[in-house]
């Protein structure tokens, strides 16, 4: 079975896109999924003159690790002023002086939200521009506009026109997921 890791790209505790990466990621049968948090992987503000005076820190090298691991991923980008949040930035900084692209060439299935009428939709616009720079392969993307009104802890997306074009891009990020990572095993096979 495929499996996939999701996370919402902030460091809230309460995040709304941590919320709706693990809706997501439930809502995608038979693929297995492990959800993470930002949190989890604390990290000093990058500097060069830091990285020269004490190398990439330890849990830069875990987030990479778990990413390689992975056949996929779903990343819920939160948005503060119309960018990526420190916290995912700086990890990205990390990462990207490891040897090899961030996001190893796995496919992604990149969503945003915020209470905002554009759901995130600049960071939104910046990830797809940029990531595939760093190995990302982003099969498809959506932003879910006004949380608070158009999502549900027990129901999550409650719109049906919102859920609908969710569920396509979901279905879409899920073929890709089983024909890539099918090819990289025969790659690998062969
Ligand atoms: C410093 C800061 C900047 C923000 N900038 C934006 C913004 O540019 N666009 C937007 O839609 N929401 C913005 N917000 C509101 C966030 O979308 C909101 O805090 C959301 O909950 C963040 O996602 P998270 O809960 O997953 O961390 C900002 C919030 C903070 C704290």
């Amino acid at each position: 079975m495929r499996k996939i890791i999701a996370f919402g790209a902030s460091n809230s505790q309460h995040s709304i896109n941590k919320q709706l990466a693990t809706y997501a990621a439930n809502e995608l049968e038979g693929v297995a999924h492990e959800i993470i948090d930002l949190n989890d992987f604390p990290l000093p503000l990058y500097g060069i003159d830091l990285q020269k005076a004490t190398g990439i820190p330890e849990n830069a090298v875990a987030f990479s690790k778990l990413i390689e691991a992975s056949d996929g991923l779903i990343i819920s980008l939160a948005e503060h002023n119309s960018n990526y949040t420190v916290a995912f930035k700086n990890l990205t900084d990390w990462v990207s002086r490891l040897e090899g692209p961030v996001w190893k060439g796995k496919p992604v299935f990149l969503i945003s939200t915020s209470n905002g009428k554009r759901g995130g939709m600049n960071v939104m616009e910046i990830a797809r521009k940029y990531m595939p720079f760093a190995g990302a392969r982003i099969a498809a993307h959506f932003s879910l506009p006004e949380f608070k009104i158009h999502f549900s802890p027990e129901a999550g997306i409650i719109n049906p026109e919102l859920r609908e074009a969710f569920l396509q891009q979901l279905t879409q990020f899920k073929e890709v997921l089983l024909t890539e990572s099918t090819e990289i095993e025969a790659t690998r096979i062969g």
